[in-house]
């Protein structure tokens, strides 16, 4: 039997049971063996899954332009950007890179925090990015932890996290006989399996009621008590500036709405979907939709006001990336792979992007404009 199975069924053995994101956090964050601690390949052709930055350059570029953007909003002081979760650091590369050719004046500001946990990646990192191009004095790497969040001092800038969020555990709640349930994990002797039970915990009561959804008999909703956790840190961390999270996901009630009675957690394993969570353990990827209307709520009581809340296709040509491909348009194949990160069959309609802001009155900022006041150069 594998260790990280092995360590799992001793967790249970020692509880009774534990709950879906205890499992979660130790199938994917256990040090040496979780998926995302080991030195496993998840993205791109040879991984699991693709993601934005792995798919073209322009995703980045167009991250830089917003960058930019807030960066003026706030004055043009000194400007840090923290990275969560940059695994290959395709998305720090891209933009530094741009920022640095077309931004001299906001490039001479920025500091780029990359906050990594994964041992692996950050060496991964900085290969790609330490030397070459003289960033080094630009990027510093930290890490955060729900115990003791971020080891950084306070910053000025922008919280940026792609696929970032989607990744942390979450409790499976499901509706049994009208009530309120939780799904747990056990261990039969041979497998693991599923166990229903009470809810282990009131916050996760009082955040379904404050839903008000109306969940079907059997039907499961997940909620991620680490979400809050890192809203909480970041909310203590940014002094002023914006919180820019990207991730495939919606709102808690048309995640409700559009999902099957099985919730969303699911599962990535060379590039094909599965719902087979006590399999391959450590060696996929598990993750669940992002519930936006949980970091929207958990932010405002934080001090963390919503600016903007869209589609990734809206974002991407609300920044300018029909004007980029209309210039790459005899680049057929660069045209065809951009196109997956704002088509609705692609990534577009998927992936949504969330803007939060703080200590910031009124900012208006271009990925958030409304389509039909974009004009075409
Ligand atoms: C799905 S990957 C993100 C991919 C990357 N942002 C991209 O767009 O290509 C999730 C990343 O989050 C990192 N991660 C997860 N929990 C973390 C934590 N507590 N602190 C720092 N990084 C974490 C993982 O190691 C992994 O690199």
């Amino acid at each position: 039997m594998d260790i990280l199975k092995e360590l799992i069924i001793s967790r249970i053995k020692n509880k009774g049971k534990i709950t879906f994101a205890d499992f979660m956090q130790m199938a994917l964050y256990y040090p040496e063996h979780g998926y995302y601690n080991s030195n496993i390949t998840s993205i791109g052709k040879s991984g699991d899954f693709y993601t934005s930055p792995a798919v073209h350059q322009i995703f980045g570029e167009l991250v830089a332009v917003q960058l930019e953007e807030m960066w003026r909003t706030l004055g043009s002081n000194e400007f840090t950007v923290v990275e969560m979760g940059a695994n290959a650091g395709w998305l720090c590369y891209d933009a530094m890179r741009y920022i640095k050719n077309e931004y001299p004046e906001f490039y001479e500001k920025i500091q780029y925090i990359i906050v990594e946990s994964n041992p692996y990646m950050r060496k991964k990192q900085q290969e790609l990015l330490c030397g070459k191009d003289v960033f080094n004095e630009k990027l510093s790497w930290h890490s955060y932890t729900i115990k003791d969040g971020f080891s950084f001092d306070a910053v000025q800038g922008c919280f940026l996290s792609n696929e970032f969020v989607d990744a942390l555990p979450v409790h499976r709640l499901i509706v049994k006989e009208g009530a309120l349930k939780e799904i747990y994990v056990g261990y039969s002797g041979v497998d693991l399996y599923e166990i229903v039970d009470e809810v282990c915990n009131q916050e996760l009561k009082d955040y379904y009621i404050g839903t008000e959804l109306t969940l079907r008999e059997n039907q499961i909703f997940e909620i991620s008590l680490a979400v809050r956790n890192y809203l909480n840190h970041v909310a203590r961390k940014l002094h002023r500036g914006f919180v820019l999270t990207i991730d495939y996901g919606d709102t808690a009630h048309r995640l409700c709405r559009n999902n099957g009675a099985e919730g969303t957690v699911r599962c990535y394993y060379q590039h094909s979907v599965n719902r087979e969570y006590y399999k391959r353990l450590g060696e996929q990827d598990i993750t669940a939709s992002v519930d936006f209307s949980h970091l929207m709520n958990v932010g405002k009581g934080l001090g963390l006001e919503v600016a903007g809340f869209v589609k990734q296709s809206h974002y991407l040509i609300a920044l300018g990336v029909l004007e980029k491909l209309n210039r790459l348009r005899n680049n057929l194949e660069t045209v065809l792979k951009v196109k997956n990160l704002f088509l609705p069959e692609g990534m577009g309609d998927i992936f949504k992007v969330l803007i939060q802001h703080k200590n910031v009155k009124n900012p208006s900022l271009s990925g958030l404009k409304p389509l039909n006041t974009i004009k075409f150069a």
